[in-house]
This record gives C-alpha cells, sequence and structure tokens, in this order.
C-alpha cells in the first residue's frame, strides 16, 4: 500500500519526522510531497538536513501567494500528482493551507485521509488556520489528536469517536529526540548576547498584518526589551513592515533571521521567557519549562496554559508579565500534558498502517 505525505510549510516538517521514521517500520510503502508553500533554505530545507527527514519525493513549488491562489496551485497539483500515484491514504499535519487543501482533493477522490493534530480549536473565525482546521476535520477519515480538548471538540461537532484517536504530540516526539542537540551556550555565542534574554516569535496576521497593529506591538516590544536582551529570529512575514515601524530602534531588541530547529530549540531553551504567537512554540515551551507569554487573543492550545507553562497576554500587560517572570527566576516544576511522551510517531503509524491493512511491523 502506498501512504502519501503532504507537507509545505515549516510547522509540519518537526510534526511529519517521526510519522515517517515509525511508519518505516511498516510494510507500506511512503511518498513525500513537499508543496513548496514555504521555499527560503530556514523555513524548509534546513529541517530536512537537521532532521534527517528524507529528501521529498515531489516538490510541488506552489510558492507564495494569497490564500485562494496558493490554495487552488496546491489542490491542482495534487489532483494530478493523487490521480497519477493512487495513495490509499494521504496524510496530513496541522493547520496550513497545504493541509486544506490537500483534504479538498483527498476526500472528493474518495481517498481515506487522516488529520495529525486534529481538533485544536481557537473559535477564532478571523485566523485563516481555524478555517483550515475546521475544514479538514470535517473531510477527515482518521483524527489523530494531542490533547483531550481536541477530543471533546470533534466530539461535540459530531465526528464519529471511532475516526478519533489521541496520540499525543508529535512535535514534542522530535522534541525529545534532539533535546541533547540544544546548546543554550553555543546558540547565545552565536547570537551574542550575555545575560538574560527573552526569545520572540511574531508571525500571526493578527499580529504583524495591519500598520496600526504593527504601531502597537513595536511600543510593547520595546517596553520588554527596556527590561532584558530581546532576541528575535524574524519570520519573513510582516518582517519589512515592522522594521519600518521601527522594530530595530532601540538598543536591546536583536532581529535576527529565521533559526534552523536546533538552534531556534537551543535559544529557547536558555531563555528566562518566551513570546510568541507562533502554535508550535507554545507546546515546545511547555515542555523545555521555559515560561511562554502568547501575546493573542486565544489559543487552540489551551492545554499549554491548563498542564503546561503558557498565558495569554496582550499587548498592554505583556511588559509587566515579562517583569514578573523574570522576578521568579527558572522553573523548578511545571505540568506537561499526558501522552506528550516522545512516543506519539509510534502511535501514529499503528493507527496509519492499520488504515491500509499493513498492521504488523516487519521490523521493531
Ligand atoms: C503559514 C501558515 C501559518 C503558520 C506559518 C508557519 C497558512 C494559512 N499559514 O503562514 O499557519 O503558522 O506558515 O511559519 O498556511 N515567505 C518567504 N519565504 C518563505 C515562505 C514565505 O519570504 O519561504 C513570505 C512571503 O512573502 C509570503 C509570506 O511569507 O507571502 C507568508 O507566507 P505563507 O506561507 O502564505 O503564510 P505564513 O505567514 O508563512
Ligand atoms: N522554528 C524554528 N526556527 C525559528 C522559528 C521557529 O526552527 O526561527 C520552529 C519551532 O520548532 C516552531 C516551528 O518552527 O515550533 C513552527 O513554527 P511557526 O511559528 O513557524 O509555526 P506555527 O507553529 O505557528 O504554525
Amino acid at each position: 500500500p502506498l501512504v502519501l505525505h503532504v507537507t509545505g510549510a515549516r510547522p509540519n516538517f518537526p510534526k511529519a519526522a517521526p510519522v515517517l521514521e515509525a511508519l518505516a517500520a511498516y510494510p507500506v510503502e511512503q511518498l513525500l510531497v513537499h508543496t513548496g508553500q514555504h521555499y527560503d533554505d530556514k523555513m524548509s530545507d534546513i529541517f530536512f538536513r537537521q532532521l534527517g527527514i528524507p529528501k521529498p519525493d515531489v516538490n510541488l513549488g506552489v510558492g507564495s501567494g494569497a490564500h485562494g491562489a496558493q490554495t487552488a496551485k496546491v489542490m491542482e497539483a495534487l489532483e494530478e500528482l493523487f490521480t497519477e500515484r493512487r495513495p490509499d491514504l494521504v496524510v496530513v499535519y496541522g493547520d496550513v493551507n497545504s493541509t486544506v487543501a490537500a483534504a479538498l482533493v483527498a476526500s472528493k477522490m474518495g481517498i481515506t485521509f487522516a488529520h495529525v493534530e486534529a481538533g485544536l480549536r481557537s473559535f477564532d473565525m478571523s485566523m485563516p488556520e481555524e478555517i483550515n482546521r475546521l475544514v479538514t476535520d470535517r473531510l477527515s477519515d482518521l483524527l489523530l489528536t494531542t490533547s483531550p480538548d481536541a477530543v471533546a471538540h470533534l466530539g461535540n461537532e459530531g465526528t464519529a469517536p471511532e475516526k478519533i484517536h489521541l496520540v499525543g504530540n508529535p512535535m514534542i516526539d522530535t522534541l525529545l529526540k534532539n533535546e541533547a542537540r540544544f546548546d543554550a551556550a553555543a546558540a547565545r555565542a552565536d547570537v551574542g548576547i550575555e545575560g538574560d534574554y527573552v526569545v520572540a516569535t511574531l508571525h500571526r496576521p493578527g499580529n504583524v498584518d495591519d500598520p496600526e497593529d504593527v504601531k502597537a506591538l513595536v511600543a510593547a516590544m520595546h517596553a520588554v526589551a527596556d527590561q532584558a536582551q530581546v532576541v528575535i529570529p524574524l519570520h519573513p512575514r510582516g518582517r519589512a513592515r515592522l522594521e519600518q515601524a521601527g522594530f530595530l530602534d532601540h538598543p536591546g531588541m536583536r532581529v535576527i533571521d529565521p533559526l534552523g530547529y536546533i538552534e531556534f530549540m537551543g535559544l529557547v531553551r536558555g531563555a528566562a521567557a518566551v513570546v510568541t504567537d507562533s502554535g508550535g512554540v507554545q507546546e515546545e515551551t511547555t515542555i523545555l519549562g521555559v515560561p511562554c507569554l502568547t501575546l493573542r487573543p486565544n489559543t487552540e492550545r489551551p492545554v499549554t496554559i491548563t498542564d503546561g507553562t503558557n498565558q495569554l497576554v496582550t499587548r498592554e500587560v505583556l511588559a509587566e508579565r515579562v517583569r514578573e517572570v523574570l522576578a521568579t527566576g527558572p522553573l523548578q516544576q511545571w505540568p506537561t500534558p499526558p501522552l506528550w511522551d516522545g512516543h506519539a510517531g509510534e502511535r501514529i503509524a499503528k493507527i496509519l498502517a492499520r488504515a491500509v491493512g499493513a498492521a504488523e511491523p516487519v521490523r521493531a
């Protein structure tokens, strides 16, 4: 049987890596598709090199574009590929445009379809990802979830319970597998900073697309930089807008290019706090025990608040929260979500293999 994985954007790669690896133990053929949604080396290829992900079998080369255009290009190319290769199962990861495009094509072609990281809900329809999550989950045959709240959301929406599997978090598999490589001292030396620092990542349209939001964001981040050095590996989205709004005009602000996974996690591990609007970073800080201040009105990952180190903040209270976190110092103890144990990929692979009739692994 042929299992076809669709990836394309930065957060897909650390989620797909453990699934690809674990599924290799079963008698299935795997085809890895990269849609080309992300294409800069630091947004894409570096993850394959650092995480030992096999080179994609196919790159659709869709590139950037407006939502409709980008999603349509992925759909068109995938329809052709699925027609040619006839996969028995298509697997997607997370909530990006490449994911929803694959969901639409696979479901209309009657191909069994699995969503890794199903059921997350921010209930905020102004987020493109929320739309992608809702559509993808509605069309999925197998819904693989990271947390009990995700299972509950799917149940509330009427998804048949036998389609839903709580498997844990494959992103955390990647983190735990590579943790020994996260070198805070080296990361700090590379960036050239000494003393306490805060790492920030910002790329949500809700923070960086509107000029008024950007102005307020710059002021809020400068107030953080008054208290500690801020290192920001800045996503290409919004970079120009932030820089035009004077983001760099503060001696405590260090804006750098996006980092490779290993360097980024090294920097996060050594940080006094993280300020972010990323989804994955809320989860990673929860496992590393680094306080996470999420600059958003909501999160689809509330488990990182109840069972982790995360809290939601507004621009208005951000600097005050950073002050509190710096005063508290490193966390000694913190809760972590159930099943974020480094074995989600194996659980997912078992379910996928069973779905294509290849239940018994050929090697352990
Ligand atoms: C996408 C996802 C978002 C995810 C983020 C992770 C959607 C709808 N959004 O947002 O959920 O959190 O990826 O990083 O799928 N660009 C480059 N180089 C690249 C890729 C993008 O310069 O390699 C620039 C382009 O100007 C592009 C912009 O970034 O227009 C946005 O890229 P896009 O893939 O549309 O969305 P992201 O904001 O990256
Ligand atoms: N990441 C990285 N380098 C960076 C920023 C992020 O390696 O400079 C990693 C990190 O592991 C994060 C993942 O990329 O969890 C995806 O992050 P992103 O914020 O782009 O996507 P989201 O999770 O918000 O969809």
